[in-house]
C-alpha cells in the first residue's frame, strides 16, 4: 500500500542519513517528488550531482540521461542509481550514435574536414542538448563541442559561434530551432539533417549555407502543444500569461509570451505579485504542482488532455523503496556507470557547458 511504502521509503532513506542523497527532476510525480532531498530543473541537478560529494550513492529519480549526466560529474567512488532502469526518454533515443557518425562523415565531406578556417574558425561545431546518450555527448566532447540545457541553449550556441561557422544541434530541432530564431538567425540558414537519405537527398549548397543543421528529434510531450490550444486560453482567459517549454514546436513558442527551461517556468509564476492566470506548456506533474503551491493565481496546463511523460512516470515509490533497502543491505542495484572511453570526452563536453559564460 501507500503508507506502507511510505514508511518504508522515510525509514531507510533516515538509516541512510547523508549517505544517499536523492534528486528529483520537476516531471517526475508528487508520490517521489516528496522524498527529494533536491529538486529541480536538468541543469540545477546536474550541478547538484556535482557539488554533493559527500554521499556514497545518488538516487537519481528522472530518466536515464540524467543518471549517466550525474554519473559523468559526481566522483568516482560514488554510485549514481536510477530506480527503474527503463526510464528513458525518447527524444535521446532519437539521436542513435551509429546515425550520428555516418552523418558527421557526411557533412565533413561537404565541409572539407576538421580543419580551422583563415579566420581561425571551425566548419561546424557539434552542440547536443543534455538530453542525449553519454555515447553522443562523448562524440561532441572529441569533436570539440559543447553539451546545453534549456536553460543555457543562447549562452552554449554563442560560445560555438565564437568557435565556428556553423553547429549542429542534437536532439531536439525545436529547441535548437526556438534558440537560433531568437537570436536572429533565418529558418533558410537552420536545414534539418535528413538521416534516411544518403547525402544527395540533403542539399549540399544549403548546407555551407547553414548557420545550424537540425537532427530531427523532438519530445513526444511537448510536440503536443499547439497554436489553437494558446487562442483558446487567450479568448477564454483575458489577461492570461502563456509560459511554455522550448521543446515546444516554433510557432507555439512563438505565440506564447515567454519560454524557457522547467526552472524559469517555476520562477516566473513565484514572482508573479499579482493574482495571475498562467497557461503552461510543459508536463503535467509540474503544472499540478505549481497550481497547489500557488492557490492564488490561476495555472493550468495548455493541454486540456494530461500528457504525463510516460518515461519519468516508470520512476515509481516502489522502485525507490527498493533500491534505497538494497543499499542499505549493502547492495547497489540499478547502478549507472558510463564506460571511461566515453566518459573523459562527454565529461569536456560537460564541463565546457558548465563554464560557458553569457
Ligand atoms: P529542463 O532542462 O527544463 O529540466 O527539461 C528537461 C526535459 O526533459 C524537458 O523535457
Ligand atoms: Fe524526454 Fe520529453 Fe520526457 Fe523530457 S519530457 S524526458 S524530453 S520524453
Amino acid at each position: 500500500s501507500a503508507e506502507e511504502l511510505d514508511r518504508r521509503i522515510l525509514a531507510a532513506k533516515a538509516a541512510l542519513g547523508d549517505r544517499a542523497l536523492v534528486l528529483g527532476h520537476y516531471y517526475q510525480r508528487d508520490e517521489v517528488i516528496r522524498y527529494a532531498d533536491y529538486v529541480g530543473d536538468s541543469f540545477q541537478l546536474a550541478t547538484a550531482a556535482k557539488a554533493r560529494t559527500e554521499a556514497e550513492a545518488i538516487i537519481f529519480c528522472g530518466v536515464h540521461f540524467m543518471a549517466e549526466t550525474a554519473d559523468l560529474l559526481s566522483g568516482p567512488e560514488q554510485a549514481v542509481i536510477l530506480p527503474n532502469l527503463a526510464a528513458g526518454c525518447s527524444m535521446a533515443d532519437m539521436a542513435d550514435i551509429d546515425q550520428v557518425e555516418e552523418a558527421w562523415e557526411q557533412l565533413m565531406e561537404v565541409y572539407g574536414g576538421e580543419s580551422e578556417d583563415a579566420d581561425g574558425l571551425m566548419p561546424i561545431i557539434p552542440v547536443t542538448y543534455m538530453n542525449s546518450s553519454a555515447a553522443l555527448k562523448g562524440f561532441v566532447g572529441r569533436h570539440g563541442g559543447i553539451v546545453c540545457t534549456s536553460s543555457n541553449a543562447t549562452t552554449v550556441l554563442h560560445w560555438a559561434f565564437a568557435r565556428g561557422r556553423r553547429v549542429l544541434f542534437f536532439p531536439d530541432q525545436h529547441l535548437g530551432r526556438n534558440t537560433a530564431k531568437a537570436m536572429g538567425i533565418g529558418l533558410e540558414q537552420m536545414p534539418m539533417w535528413n538521416p534516411r537519405r544518403p547525402l544527395g537527398g540533403n542539399d549540399a549548397q544549403g548546407l555551407l549555407e547553414a548557420k545550424v543543421v537540425l537532427w530531427h528529434g523532438f519530445c513526444s510531450v511537448h510536440k503536443r502543444f499547439t497554436t489553437a490550444q494558446i487562442d483558446k486560453a487567450r479568448a477564454e482567459h483575458p489577461g492570461v500569461r502563456v509560459i511554455v517549454h522550448p521543446e515546444c514546436p516554433m510557432p507555439v513558442v512563438d505565440a506564447a509570451d515567454e519560454s524557457g527551461s522547467t526552472d524559469v517556468i517555476r520562477r516566473a509564476i513565484e514572482g508573479a505579485e499579482e493574482p495571475t492566470t498562467f497557461a503552461i506548456g510543459t508536463e503535467i506533474n509540474l503544472v499540478q504542482r505549481l497550481a497547489a503551491a500557488h492557490p492564488q493565481h490561476t495555472i493550468f496546463c495548455l493541454d486540456p488532455v494530461v500528457c504525463p511523460c510516460s518515461t519519468m512516470y516508470r520512476i515509481h515509490p516502489g522502485y525507490l523503496a527498493w533500491v534505497l533497502e538494497s543499499l542499505l543491505a549493502g547492495e547497489v542495484v540499478n547502478r549507472i556507470t558510463v564506460g571511461q572511453d566515453v566518459a573523459e570526452p562527454a565529461r569536456l563536453a560537460l564541463e565546457r557547458m558548465l563554464s560557458a559564460k553569457p
